[in-house]
């Protein structure tokens, strides 16, 4: 039964998505205190902001009709809207939608531009989402590889991506800061590929979920300069509400029209709109979690490089790195890791090699912890090589 979707081609090279394991489940499993367990794998924000909790206490006493959960919402989001409009004065005249998360705005996008036959670009390694909602738009993914093996090195060059167009591709998918790989690209350059796409008629699609986290530009304010370029941004990340999925993006005053036609009404639930608006007056949450991450950032940097392995420089709250010879490959190491309570990504695939870990910033007790357990593993393996 259901043959036909068995057997469609453009499910079939998809993977069903798996999930980490529960903390629980991995305490059961390696017989660990479920407590101690760390996880590093999702590039959270360790931390969440007081004033949200704060909001969550009025909320339950239920002090305003804003917090009635037997009422719908605000279905587009319009408060919000104008809040980070308020915040980000800098977008000028561009516009901004709400989602359910980046990834509901990713898919409404592929929704809006993506025909069957037609063909996306997407940079590699990098979020596996662009793939898929690519592939549910009937639309064929065009890879274009950033790993050199023989230098072991990753590096993006614009005009491997120019090379690739052609009057089937509608949009490319650019991640800045990349993930996994952490690495930055001059917002010059990303100018230049803009312009070109434009003359085409090819959308550019640029993920700054990690941005905050830089200290490098952001694309925001030029948005309202091109009609063929969408900045995609999330509260999941540097703003710590990962669990109530609320992400935006910044569109061109002329794309609003044709995006509102595509978009999932109500996609934000109620309190998820009101604790973004709460956490976006928490400056001092953000200003304490990129310097957070900064030193976390930094000590797990050069621990790593100590430790001998080929460690690649991040702007973002992760770190991306190949094991060296005493693991053999990143599901060892990824395993030898979980053994000890401390849980990071395999993000090895056939865009990098078998050796590639990702590990999140976490707090810094959480990354001494990560650090103390790795030099433990070390040196186990090292006595008994
Ligand atoms: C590069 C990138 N973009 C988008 C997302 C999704 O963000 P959201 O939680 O807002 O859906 C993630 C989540 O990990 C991500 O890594």
């Amino acid at each position: 039964m259901f043959d036909y979707l068995n057997k469609d081609e453009h499910l079939a090279p998809l993977k069903p998505y798996i999930a980490g394991k529960s903390t629980k489940e991995i305490a059961e499993k390696y017989n660990l205190d479920p407590v101690s367990i760390i996880k590093l794998a999702s590039n959270e924000n360790p931390r969440l902001s007081p004033l949200v909790l704060e909001k969550f206490k009025e909320i339950l006493l239920q002090k305003n009709d804003d917090y009635l959960l037997n009422i719908y919402g605000d279905a587009l989001g319009e408060r919000l809207i104008s809040a980070i409009k308020n915040n980000f004065p800098e977008i000028g005249n561009a516009e901004i939608v709400i989602g359910n998360g980046m990834d509901n705005i990713l898919e409404s996008i592929a929704r809006l531009i993506l025909r069957k036959g037609d063909q996306s670009l997407i940079t590699v390694p990098s979020f596996s989402y662009y793939e898929m909602i690519s592939r549910w738009a009937q639309a064929e993914p065009i890879f274009i590889p950033t790993y050199n093996d023989k230098e072991q090195n990753f590096s993006l060059n614009i005009s491997d991506i120019l090379e690739k167009f052609n009057s089937k591709v509608k949009i490319i998918f650019l991640c800045n800061p990349n993930n996994p790989t952490g690495a930055y690209i001059n917002i010059k350059e990303i100018e230049t590929l803009a312009k070109e796409a434009l003359k085409k008629e090819i959308f550019l699609f640029i993920d700054e979920a990690y941005i905050d986290y830089s200290e490098e530009d952001s694309f925001i304010s030029k948005v309202q300069n091109y009609k063929n370029v969408i900045v995609g941004k999330t509260f999941s990340k540097a703003y710590g509400l990962a669990g109530q999925r609320i992400g935006y993006a910044i569109i061109h005053q002329n794309l609003l029209n044709l995006y509102s036609k595509v978009q999932t009404p109500f996609a934000v639930n109620k309190l998820g709109l009101i604790f973004a608006e709460t956490v976006l007056k928490d400056k001092a949450f953000l200003r304490e979690t990129i310097e957070i991450n900064k030193q976390g950032r930094e000590y797990i940097f050069n621990a790593l490089k100590d430790f001998n392995f080929k460690v690649f420089k991040s702007y973002a709250n992760y770190i991306s790195f190949f094991v060296n010879d005493l693991f053999k490959d990143a599901e060892d190491f990824f395993i030898a890791l979980l053994k000890r309570g401390i849980i990071v990504r395999n993000v090895s695939s056939k865009f990098s090699n078998s050796n590639h870990i990702r590990v999140s910033i976490g707090t810094m007790e959480q990354n001494r912890k990560f650090i103390k357990a790795l030099e433990q593993e070390i040196k186990e393996r090292s006595i008994n090589k």
